[in-house]
C-alpha cells in the first residue's frame, strides 16, 4: 500500500488519523508533519503516532511517501497544504471512513475527507480538500467547492451550491437550493434560508449577516 504523510499535527491530524486506521489504512502512516512552526511537537507522538519534523522537512519527508492527508481544519491553510503536497507529487487520497455513506453517483476532489457517520447523496459534487466533519449531510445534487469545512452535524439541503473556503459551522442548516458564497462563514447552529454573501459571516434563526 501507498505510504503516507500527514500534514499537521494538532487536533484535526488526529481526526484525521483515526480515520484511516479505520479505513485499515493505519500500517501506511509514515507519522505526523507538524506545520504551524510549533518545535516544541517535533519528536512527539500523539496517538501513538510520531511528529517526523516539521514542514520544512517535507522535500526530504516526501522521498519516503507517495501520498498525504490534510490533517488540518482551518481553510486557507488546508488549501496551502493541498498545493504545497502536489509540488512534491504526493497524492492527496479522499478519505472515507468505514461509517460513512457516500453515494457512488456522488464525486469527491481528491483529499476531500467524509468523516464518521457523515452522509453525501446521490448526484453532489465535492472539490478537492473538502472535509465533510463527524455526522454533518450533504443531499442531493449539492455543489461544495474546494477547501470548504461543514463542520460536525452541520446539513445541507438538496441542490445547495457552497463556495470555496466556506465555513459552514457545526449544526448550522441549509435550506434547499440556497446559494452560499465563497469563503463565508456560517455561524454553529445557523439555519440559512436565503443566498449569502461572499466573504459574509452568518448566524441565527434565520440567518443574518453580522
Ligand atoms: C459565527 C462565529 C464564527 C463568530 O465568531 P466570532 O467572530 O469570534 O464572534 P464572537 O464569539 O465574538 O461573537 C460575536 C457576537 O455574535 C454572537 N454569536 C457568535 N456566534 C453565534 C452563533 N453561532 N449564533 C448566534 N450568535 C452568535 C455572540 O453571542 C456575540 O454576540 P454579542 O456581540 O451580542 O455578545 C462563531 O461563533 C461560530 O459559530 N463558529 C463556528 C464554530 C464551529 O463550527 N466549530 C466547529 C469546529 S470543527
Amino acid at each position: 500500500m501507498p505510504k503516507l504523510l500527514i500534514l499537521g499535527a494538532g487536533t484535526h491530524a488526529r481526526v484525521v488519523l483515526d480515520c484511516l486506521r479505520a479505513m485499515g489504512r493505519g500500517g501506511d502512516v509514515l507519522g505526523f508533519v507538524e506545520v504551524d512552526g510549533d518545535r516544541a511537537r517535533w519528536g512527539k507522538s500523539y496517538d501513538g503516532c510520531r511528529v517526523l519534523g516539521g514542514i520544512a522537512r517535507l522535500a526530504s519527508l516526501a522521498k519516503s511517501a507517495d501520498e498525504a492527508a490534510l490533517g488540518y481544519g482551518a481553510n486557507v491553510r488546508r488549501a496551502e497544504l493541498a498545493s504545497l503536497a502536489r509540488r512534491h507529487h504526493l497524492r492527496l487520497p479522499v478519505l472515507v471512513h468505514p461509517r460513512a455513506s457516500v453515494s457512488p453517483r456522488a464525486r469527491l476532489g481528491p483529499g476531500t475527507q467524509v468523516l464518521a457517520g457523515a452522509v453525501v447523496v446521490t448526484g453532489a459534487r465535492l472539490g478537492a480538500g473538502v472535509i465533510v466533519n463527524t455526522g454533518a449531510t450533504i443531499d442531493h445534487d449539492c455543489r461544495v467547492g474546494a477547501a470548504v469545512h461543514i463542520a460536525p452535524g452541520a446539513h445541507l439541503a438538496g441542490t445547495v451550491v457552497v463556495g470555496r473556503l466556506s465555513w459552514i459551522g457545526i449544526g448550522a442548516a441549509v435550506r434547499e437550493g440556497t446559494r452560499i458564497g465563497a469563503g463565508a462563514v456560517v455561524g454553529a447552529g445557523a439555519a440559512v434560508v436565503t443566498a449569502v454573501s461572499a466573504n459574509a459571516t452568518v448566524v441565527g434563526v434565520p440567518a443574518r449577516p453580522v
